[in-house]
């Protein structure tokens, strides 16, 4: 049964937002570092694993195909299999919200001989899974899916998989490590070619767990080679907070007047930081101190204040490094001055919903003047807070759920989502930690049911 919508009101907090906070852990990092700890020999130590319900799927999973995956009081502890380790699930994986989870799933369970079954919920339903399972098949896998390519998905993995070379058509960090995946269990060299760099968390992780992998450059792109079975030896991972979920209390603390917030501990991947450049771009005031090498990614803490902001042109080739950030973007650009356009978008609209049609009905419905051309999103900022007052309807999508919040922390009129219950995909603990950056010690709650 499907849990119930949970309706969610963002209203004008009485002062400024202060203070300092922390955001979840990482999901990309969370759910390699789940799959890579099943897949080496040895106990994979986890700290500051996100635990969010997308993330939890991924644990399911891998628990499913043999890992033992604790939770203690210092974090999580996976006992891992080794590569070509893992075993047939007794029944149906359930990958729940998570087009991560079950694209990268798909890879390891390419090469893993036996039969395996996949699904997920509504929105994951609706997904591409044809931009795996074609290449994947290639290595001797067989797949069966829904018409489209659609979950359900029924694997019967290769008994020896051949290693695959695969040119991306579309920039995707996900095909990316799928394919890698699977050229794990098979013998011989693995060559994936990126038409954009996308983020490289599969391949940081693999050396650090003792994989040979390397990377040249080609043109905007990069060709990333692997050699297949190796032994993966169980490493320890420190699991940064995560730059997509800092995106929300970052641009609320821009819009919002007289607001100064301290977030520590952010990863801070260039191949993930497209949104703070281009905030910076547009006259944000974000500072990064501290910064530091954490588990093999650059980490640092950002010190942000409310500053007027100008609409940019966001060129296409940033996108890869933002793609998870365009929602709370645009709710930013609504308030800029001026027009910000955002080229490049059309892998927007296989997300969890098509974020870019919901994303400019999320800022029509607040009567912010929004025009998609293209693949373009167009904002035309009016220079002062939005009006706000809209209903969005979320399309079960984490993301869009906090940026229209966030718009409504800064709007005249409070704003409403239809259900907020998938912002627990991403980041539990949302409402909370929102509430609790209202400055002066509190004040009437921002966002409530
Ligand atoms: C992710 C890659 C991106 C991103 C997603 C996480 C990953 O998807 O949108 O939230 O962890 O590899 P695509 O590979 O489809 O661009």
């Amino acid at each position: 049964m499907l849990p119930a919508p949970r309706p969610l009101t963002a209203s004008r907090p009485t002062g400024p937002l202060s203070g300092a906070l922390k955001v979840p852990g990482d999901k990309s990092i969370s759910h390699r570092a789940l799959m890579f700890g099943a897949l080496a020999l040895g106990e994979t130590r986890i700290a500051g694993l996100l635990e969010g319900e997308d993330v939890l799927r991924t644990a399911a999973a891998m628990r499913a195909l043999g890992a033992e995956i604790t939770q203690g009081a210092q974090g999580w502890t996976v006992t891992g299999r080794g590569v070509g380790g893992l075993r047939e699930p007794e029944d149906v994986l359930d990958m729940g919200n998570s087009g991560t989870a079950a694209r990268l799933l798909a890879g390891i369970l390419a090469s893993s001989p036996g039969f395996a079954v996949m699904t997920g919920d509504a929105s994951l339903r609706r997904r591409p899974m044809r931009r795996v399972t074609e290449p994947l098949a290639a290595c001797g896998a067989r797949f069966e899916s829904r018409s489209g390519g659609r979950l359900p998905l029924a694997i019967h993995g290769a008994v020896d998989a051949l290693p695959l070379e695969y040119r991306l058509p579309v920039a995707s960090a996900q095909v990316k490590s799928a394919i890698l995946l699977c050229g794990l269990n098979a013998a011989g060299i693995t060559r994936v070619i990126e038409p954009a760099a996308t983020r490289d968390h599969s391949e940081n992780m693999l050396r650090h767990f003792g994989a040979e992998v390397s990377m040249a450059v080609e043109g905007a792109g990069r060709i990333i080679t692997l050699r297949g079975q190796p032994e993966l030896v169980a490493a320890d991972i420190v699991v940064p907070g995560d730059p997509s979920s800092a995106a929300f209390p970052i641009v609320a603390a821009l819009l919002v007047p007289g607001s100064v917030l301290r977030l520590e501990g952010i990863g801070l991947n260039p191949l993930r930081t497209g949104l703070f450049t281009c905030l910076r771009e547009m006259g944000g005031d974000i500072v990064v101190e501290n910064e530091r090498l954490e588990g093999g990614e650059p980490v640092g803490d950002l010190v942000v204040r409310h500053a007027a902001l100008r609409g940019i042109d966001v060129p296409p080739e940033r996108a890869p490094s933002m793609i998870d950030e365009f929602p709370i973007l645009a709710v930013a650009a609504a308030f800029a001055h001026g027009t910000t356009r955002m080229r490049g978008l059309h892998e927007l609209r296989v997300k969890e919903s098509d974020r870019l049609a919901a994303t400019a009905a999320l800022l029509e419905c607040n009567d912010a003047r929004v025009e998609i051309v293209g693949d373009d999103l167009l904002v035309h900022g009016a220079g002062r807070p939005a009006t706000g007052g809209g209903l969005v309807r979320t399309h079960m999508d984490h993301r869009l759920a906090m940026s229209a919040l966030v718009l409504g922390l800064a709007s005249e009129q409070p704003v409403r989502v239809d259900d907020g219950s998938f912002i627990d995909t991403s980041f539990p603990g949302f409402v909370a930690l929102m509430n609790g950056i209202v400055g002066n010690g509190g004040g009437a709650a921002m966002l409530a049911a």
